[in-house]
């Protein structure tokens, strides 16, 4: 029996700093209704290099969003809707390691989630799924960046943990000293409950942390303030964007399967009888 080919179509989600695409070609702007809701912005749809993509800016046109107010269930379901076989996660964060300064780009492989006030799930009472997080990024989409990033010339660390904190305030000294003991890469307010709703969607995600400040713990850093993001958030979006351009151009034209299986994890996942 030969399976179906399926289309890739490459999602970007922009975060603090990038709200556009500017490389993309053919672009035109495309409101998706969600049953979950409205989702940050009208998707940008384009091509880079013959490849569909799919844009949209997290906190939504201007930087309206704050993450706790983003409509993550919308955002994912409006990109699944688009087609979106894999979807890369463009984010500011702080950083807990003397050796991932300001700049440095991580392309993280685990979370650790914190969040408390969002909605993280599809399924729940009526129709219930508990689908695997263990492997919460797609090894080959991951793969992808990291050849984009050496094409590029752009430095990524491979592999790391994202905490993701509620905000919208920073982390207490004590709280950033407790991230950092417990051997956490970065922090951020944006990718959970994103890549938990990607899983189920069984769409393939991956996140490029982009290094904006040292938090709160350096001792010869100041404590993180939004004008320090601010400073190096441009400098991250262009190289960001140069990403992007290089994944796009050289990634398969055709969806490959997904070795931890995010893009089949509903098969193994849902509980609830067919007839309840
Ligand atoms: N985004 C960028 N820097 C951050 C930090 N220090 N904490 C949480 N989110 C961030």
């Amino acid at each position: 029996m030969t399976s179906a080919v399926t289309q890739a179509v490459l999602g970007i989600i922009g975060g603090s700093g990038i709200y556009d695409l500017p490389g993309l070609e053919d672009v035109r702007d495309e409101a998706i209704a969600s049953p979950w809701g409205e989702p940050s912005a009208a998707l940008a749809r384009g091509v880079i290099g013959g490849l569909p993509i799919v844009f949209l800016p997290r906190h939504g046109k201007g930087h309206v969003l704050s993450p706790s107010d983003i409509n993550y269930r919308a955002n994912i379901d409006v990109l699944k809707r688009a087609g979106v076989t894999d979807l890369v996660s463009l984010s500011a964060c702080g950083s807990f390691r003397e050796e991932l300064p300001p700049g440095t780009f991580v392309l993280v492989d685990q979370f650790v989630d914190r969040t408390h006030k969002r909605e993280s799930s599809f399924f729940g009472r009526g129709c219930v799924a508990h689908v695997s997080m263990a492997h919460p990024v797609s090894p080959r989409l991951h793969v992808h960046l990291v050849a984009a990033a050496r094409a590029e010339g752009i430095a990524a660390v491979q592999g790391g943990t994202y905490v993701c904190m509620e905000g919208p305030q920073f982390s207490s000294l004590a709280e950033s000293l407790t991230y950092k003991a417990q051997g956490y890469s970065v922090i951020g307010m944006t990718n959970m409950p994103e890549a938990k709703l990607a899983r189920e969607a069984e769409i393939c995600y991956a996140s490029v942390a982009m290094v904006t400040d040292f938090d709160c713990w350096h001792p010869h850093h100041d404590a993180v303030t939004v004008q320090d993001i601010v400073r190096v958030l441009n400098s991250n979006a262009e190289k960001a964007r140069a990403l992007v351009a290089r994944l796009a151009r050289d990634f398969p034209r055709t969806h490959e399967p997904c070795p931890v299986g995010s893009d089949r994890a509903l098969d193994t996942a849902l509980i609830t009888a067919p007839d309840a």
